[in-house]
């Protein structure tokens, strides 16, 4: 099967971008490893590349600066005004050229292009239903306001807000890494304000040290091709030896096999697995909508596996917040299988016709504000075009407004998610403001920002454009 791809030498290529570093440690690690020094160092890594990726999506934006993505209608890119807002102080850096250019702004393609909403009619109820669409995304961006102004006030220039206590913490690497991520989640919503103030920061307090690394990070165009035979190989291990189902209700999670293979299997899926759905789904599609992927025969029949893979695990994901009575996710969860099954561990919600079948130990009813679940809600959402994946965005995102949200600025992460209410813990992660809240808006927000077949999401969540040359 592996030598008869239906799709272009072309299409691989840049299809490997997508396949982003974290993804491939993290599904080797979830699925070969149970250490939890492993499942440490993903947090302690991700915030000593946090840099490393800033500058490896400066210098690729530099290489791409040609892509053809820059021909879609930049003057309606909403960047534009928010670039010109920057008060560069400095003079001509590197950092400002590039923050004149255009490639890592959003393009807007034409309404018109768009061929989305067949014919559903109604005129009035689609207009109804957009002005609601719209009032949601701007809850998400008031959302990025009052987290940004609690790290503004009490912690700027620390990696990230402990929003109890008023502080910053430098856990990171000490390189402010909230404003970093913060950045362009802010370009994207279009907020001038903490547009100029984050770059600002970075200019006068990182420029130095992204230019003397800059040429370093260039030396990328090299074949890539390999990762996306890894990738698949990947996911047909996946397929074969780590999906199961639950019982009662047969929810499909991804489960870890600790001793290897032919060890036992273990039904214990972390949150961080749920990234794995929108990934599956790009995979699938190459960022196209599912409609047009058939219509253009590119789906062959491991991508439609996948594609189905990619919707039940979304569902389980959402099904992990929902059956919690504070309806945010734990950081793990367990299911209960023919092999396994326990007593008096659910997530509280006895509404939830899932209770049974998710099982939360007490060890694990922490939620940090991940992004992964919502990651893949936008992704699906994009692909799939199902509203459902909406609503569920909507309704985590209301969990968090009503859980999480710290009066004084900021949000912060919980011990708890199955007593109401959630002790509170101190800490506001810098992913919640560069990917949270980032794939939440996006998920609401017009389909044609950010078009995922020229755009692909890096691990911080910062889009980059698909070089379609070869
Ligand atoms: C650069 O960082 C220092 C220390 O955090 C801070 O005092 C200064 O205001 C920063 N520059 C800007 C423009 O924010
Ligand atoms: C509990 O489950 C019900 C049924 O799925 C759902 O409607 C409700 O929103 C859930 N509660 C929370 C807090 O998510």
């Amino acid at each position: 099967m592996s030598n008869s791809l239906p799709y272009s030498k072309k299409d691989v290529d840049y299809d490997n971008a997508k396949f982003r570093h974290r993804s491939f440690s993290k599904v080797i690690a979830q699925s070969f490893l149970v250490s939890n020094r492993k499942r440490d160092c993903f947090s302690c890594s991700t915030g000593k590349f946090l840099l490393l990726l800033l500058i490896f999506g400066v210098a690729y934006l530099m290489l791409t600066h040609t892509s053809p993505v820059d021909v879609v209608s930049k003057d309606q890119t909403i960047g534009n005004s928010n670039i010109e807002g920057i008060s560069i102080t400095n003079g001509a850096g590197r950092l400002k050229k590039l923050w004149r250019r255009a490639p890592r702004l959003p393009p807007r393609l034409p309404p018109d292009a768009k061929g989305t909403n067949n014919g559903i009619g109604h005129a009035t109820e689609n207009r109804d239903v957009r002005s609601m669409w719209i009032t949601r995304k701007q809850k998400v961006k008031d959302a990025f306001i009052h987290a940004w102004s609690g790290y503004k006030k009490y912690a700027m220039g620390y990696d990230e807000l402990m929003p109890l206590s008023h502080q910053g913490t430098d856990g990171l690497g000490g390189l402010g890494a909230t404003v970093v991520d913060a950045l362009d989640t802010a370009m994207i919503m279009g907020i001038d304000e903490v547009v100029a103030e984050a770059g600002t920061w970075i200019e006068e307090n990182l420029s130095n040290r992204i230019s003397n690394k800059g040429q370093s990070g260039a030396s990328r165009d090299s074949d890539t091709s390999y990762l996306y035979d890894m990738y698949r190989e990947a996911m047909n291990g996946v397929r074969h030896l780590l999906v199961r189902k639950t019982i009662p209700n047969g929810l499909v999670f991804i489960g870890e096999l600790p001793y290897g293979s032919n060890g036992d299997f273990s039904p214990k899926m972390d949150h961080l697995v749920c990234f794995l759905s929108g990934t599956l789904a790009l995979g699938a599609t190459k960022g196209l909508t599912k409609e047009q992927a058939m219509k253009n025969n590119m789906l062959n029949f491991e991508d439609l596996e996948n594609m189905k893979l990619a919707e039940d695990l979304a569902k389980t994901c959402f099904e992990m917040y929902a059956v919690t009575s504070t309806g945010l996710a734990p950081e793990i969860a367990y299911f209960h299988t023919e092999e396994y099954s326990e007593q008096d561990l659910d997530g509280g919600n006895k509404s939830s016709e899932y209770v049974n079948d998710i099982i939360i130990k007490p060890a694990d009813r922490h939620n940090l504000l991940r992004p992964e679940t919502v990651e893949s809600l936008f992704v699906l959402y994009r692909i799939t075009e199902d509203p459902k994946y909406r609503e569920w965005g909507w309704q985590i995102f209301e969990a968090f407004e009503k859980y999480t949200k710290v009066d004084t600025g900021g949000y912060c992460s919980l011990d708890d998610v199955t007593t109401i209410p959630p002790n509170k813990r101190d800490k506001m992660e810098t992913f919640f403001l560069g990917e949270t809240l980032k794939y939440l808006y996006l998920l609401f927000e017009d389909s044609s920002v950010i078009p995922l077949d020229k755009f692909v999401f890096n691990t911080e969540a910062h889009p980059l454009p698909i070089n379609l040359k070869t």
